[in-house]
């Protein structure tokens, strides 16, 4: 059975126990669809067997909205990741971890969902601590193989292996992340107190980069450093915030934030990759994006580029300028034939590195090419600026941000969270 094909952003998200019939029908479908196995084959069954997949693996689904009265969500593809010496791995080693059974649904086709999928489980591999990533495809699959050649992955001939048929491995190797130091040098907190080598950023609470907390070494007692940065925070009037997830975090970090009730206020993917001297304008003209619209760069935010990344929340103004203002950075606004911005980003580079922060499209300019226009812009400014590696932080969650930057070819690096003290929230920004 066919879905229709999808009538809105599709989705991608760890598959739940009311996914896993639907997820069980599109594997299937989708394998014996393409030929790759005989609708009476074993093999169908294990494709269908999602309840021992979720079981025993990470199961993702990329689910799309629903369309002429069908349920409200709909899963039209899906992958699968084994942990080595999982029952469903079959060549991963330590160190990595094994992508199984991408299916999209025929009908869902052509539409980016692979890419999507592979992508996500990209993300969710270096969330895990994994830096490598393997497969095995079919000679055959020659979709696939583009798809994997444009994300990165490598083929691994000396891992090739044969079962009933030859299976060709490939290899992706996560990109090097920046530093959390070389991070927080682009948006810098407005104070830093050392607390047993950690760096507590205070910034009354605007935006969780600059108020958040680095546990980067170990310490002698997890509770009581805690403790005493929690005290930093309340004198600065805002809620403790720790950043968990870089290497160095102490190994009782998590388990600490745990038993005095700290949430999750955000998963954030750094997104890496490099530039080089053919990152241009799409037209090659730096004081324009295309479509009639203009692109203006200054060494300091105006109130329109402020407002317009606040999203017209003006009473934010003045802290959020002395924030990003911390570092040297280049303010681009792309504006349209009357002068109106419609767009701003930030580009911050700090030795090789460039920063990418605050892209921000006003809601009625969408889905018109200006994001990707802006940040090719932003990226060129910064290769001018001596910049060779670019990166950026997104929510895990914000899929069309995601599909963005993956377009233009940003790669997972690394994952963290933030974990705020109960009973606050932080005002967030970037
Ligand atoms: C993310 C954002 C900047 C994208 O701006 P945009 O001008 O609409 O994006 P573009 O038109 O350049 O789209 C480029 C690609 O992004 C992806 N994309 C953009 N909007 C999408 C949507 N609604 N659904 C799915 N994919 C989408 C697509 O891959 C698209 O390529 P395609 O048009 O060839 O399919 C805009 O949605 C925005 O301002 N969001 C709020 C702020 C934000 O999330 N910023 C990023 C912070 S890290």
């Amino acid at each position: 059975m066919s879905a229709a094909a999808p009538a809105g952003p599709t989705t991608v998200r760890r598959a739940t126990d009311a996914d896993l019939a639907q997820v069980g029908q599109v594997t299937a479908h989708a394998y014996v669809a393409d030929g790759l196995v005989e609708a009476d084959h074993w093999y169908v069954d294990e494709l269908r067997d999602t309840a021992a997949r979720a079981a025993a693996a990470t199961v993702l689904v990329a689910v799309a909205p629903a369309v002429d009265g069908a349920p409200a969500e709909r899963v039209v593809g899906t992958i699968t990741l084994a942990a080595p010496g999982s029952p469903y791995a079959e060549i991963a080693r330590d160190g990595e971890v094994e992508l199984r059974m991408l299916a999209v649904d025929p009908a869902a086709r052509r539409s980016g969902v692979a890419e999507q999928l592979v992508v996500a489980a990209l993300r969710e591999a270096v969330g895990r601590g994994d830096r490598r990533v393997v497969l095995s495809t079919l000679e055959t699959m020659h979709a696939a193989h583009r798809l994997y050649a444009r994300l990165g992955f490598v083929a691994a001939p000396e891992r090739d292996w044969t079962d009933e048929l030859t299976m060709r491995v490939h290899a992706w190797h996560a990109p090097a992340a920046p530093s959390a130091r070389t991070e927080s040098a682009t948006w810098p907190p407005l104070r830093v107190v050392e607390v047993d080598g950690w760096r507590v950023g205070l910034s009354g609470g605007v935006t969780r980069r600059a108020s958040s907390t680095l546990a980067l070494r170990d310490v002698e007692d997890v509770a009581d450093t805690v403790g005493r940065v929690e005290r930093l925070y309340r004198d600065d009037g805002a809620p403790a915030v720790f950043r968990v997830g870089d290497p160095g975090n102490p190994a009782g970090l998590a388990a600490v934030l745990d038993a005095r009730g700290y949430a999750v206020a955000a998963v954030t993917d750094v997104l890496v990759r490099d530039l080089d001297a053919t990152v241009r304008p799409a037209d090659g003209d730096p004081g324009t994006l295309g479509g009639g619209l203009c692109v203006r760069g200054t060494d300091v935010p105006d109130d329109g580029w402020l407002d317009l990344w606040l999203g017209g929340k003006g009473g934010a103004r003045e802290p959020s300028r002395a924030i990003v203002t911390g570092a040297p950075a280049r303010y681009l606004t792309a504006t349209g034939a009357d002068g109106t911005a419609v767009a701003v980003i930030r580009a911050a580079v700090v030795d090789d590195w460039v920063a990418l922060s605050c892209l921000q499209v006003v809601p009625s300019a969408r889905r018109r090419g200006i994001g990707r226009a802006l940040t090719l812009h932003a990226l060129a400014a910064a290769w001018e600026h001596g910049a060779r590696r670019a990166f950026l932080q997104v929510e895990a969650d914000n899929d069309v941000a995601c599909r963005l930057y993956g377009a233009l070819g940003f790669r997972p690096a690394h994952r963290y969270a933030y974990r705020v003290q109960p009973g606050h929230d932080v005002r967030t920004g970037c």
